[in-house]
């Protein structure tokens, strides 16, 4: 029997983020710089490798794979990649396969999707408001994404959406958002901005708009009541009695989660990032190479592990803010 993959401060790691691709068809304007280069094609891992690193994963304890990018449905061929991954579920060793996406392609893939035994999607969705919605991701058409999340309805899919809240954008969505929610039967979540990626005269702390503040006015109107459960992601939730609908609070910067952390990230050139908001980094990407037996990427995975540090250090005072972090979500998948 395998080791089950366990880090130095006794989380087990059962939950692995992928980011297929660090390419986008949006470029939202707290993630992307407008003039975004993308990695060259060839740095990326193959379908194949990908399928392989996953496997591994699986292999060492991995239950939950959520694929993201960038945005994941524009990477050529991954309805394969969900395919393949199908025989994990089927074999009872995978028991959740999900993925993070704009909603841009949902169309398209939600039936093929739903084929592949994926349950639940989460949707990125900041604003109602077409204008807005240009805005923020600077040239995207709000209603292919809204279609989007009719598909995936309609496919069987259960949807949750995710807002980045942001000073000033959409403070006074916040009530709309929440109803077209409830309308549609969907959780929504609430992230507070990450001070992550360069990008160029955005300004992080005019777009802060903390999740407490965000929290007061919803109370306002509706009735909370705290949600015990935290099923090891980093949202804590409430539920809206009036609605009966589930609110989640992403709150990296107030209150982080970091001691029930279960996660590790694999960028789409096969980077392992142990903590989102930590540069240390493994490349897994030349053992993997190095010969046809998993042998040396399994070592260099438990390795890593092991080296899983405590939480992370995102902070918001002027300093942190002037030496941000230069990676991009969109290499690390969020
Ligand atoms: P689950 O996979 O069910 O836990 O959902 P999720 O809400 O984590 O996934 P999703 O991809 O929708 O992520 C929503 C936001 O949470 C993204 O902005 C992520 O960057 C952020 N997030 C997810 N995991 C972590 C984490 O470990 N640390 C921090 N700081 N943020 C995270
Ligand atoms: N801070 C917070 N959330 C971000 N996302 C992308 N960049 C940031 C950031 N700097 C969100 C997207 C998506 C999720 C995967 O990450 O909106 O919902
Ligand atoms: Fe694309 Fe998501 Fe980044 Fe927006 S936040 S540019 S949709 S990866």
């Amino acid at each position: 029997m395998t080791a089950p993959l366990i880090d130095p401060f006794a989380r087990p790691i059962s939950y692995l983020r992928v980011s297929v691709t660090d390419r986008c068809d949006f470029r939202c304007v707290y993630c992307m710089s407008e003039n975004m280069t993308f990695l060259p094609k060839k740095e990326l891992l193959t379908l194949e490798e990908l399928d392989r690193m996953c496997s591994t994963f699986i292999r060492l304890g991995v239950e939950k794979l959520r694929i993201t990018g960038g945005e994941p449905l524009v990477r050529k061929g991954i309805m394969t990649f969900f395919q393949n991954m199908r025989r994990h579920l089927d074999s009872g060793a995978l028991k959740e396969l999900t993925l993070t996406t704009n909603g841009s392609q949902l169309r398209k893939f939600a039936g093929e999707l739903a084929e592949c035994g994926v349950r639940r999607i989460n949707v990125s969705l900041d604003t109602l408001d077409d204008q807005k919605f240009a805005d923020v991701t600077r040239w995207g058409k709000l209603a292919q994404v809204l279609d989007g999340i009719d598909a995936a309805q309609a496919a069987g899919l259960r949807v949750k959406l995710n807002a980045v809240a942001l000073k000033g954008f959409n403070e006074d969505e916040l009530f709309t958002l929440t109803e077209f929610c409830a309308a549609r039967d969907m959780d929504l979540t609430w992230i507070e901005v990450m001070p992550m990626g360069d990008l160029g005269n955005e300004d992080r702390l005019d777009q802060y708009w903390p999740l407490s503040d965000l929290r007061k006015r919803l109370a306002e109107r509706y009735t909370l009541t705290d949600l015990a459960e935290r099923s090891g992601g980093p949202a804590r939730y409430v539920r809206l009695e009036e609605t009966g609908q589930k609110i989640g609070f992403i709150t990296p910067l107030t209150h982080n989660f970091c001691e029930s952390c279960n996660r590790v990230r694999l960028t789409c050139t096969g980077e392992l990032y142990m903590c989102l908001g930590q540069e240390d980094m493994a490349d897994l990407r030349a053992p993997l190479r190095s010969s046809d037996s998993d042998a040396p990427l399994e070592g260099a995975i438990r390795a890593a592990i092991g080296r899983k540090p405590k939480g992370h250090d995102f902070d918001y005072s002027r300093q942190a803010v002037d030496g941000q972090m230069t990676r991009h979500m969109s290499h690390t998948g969020g």
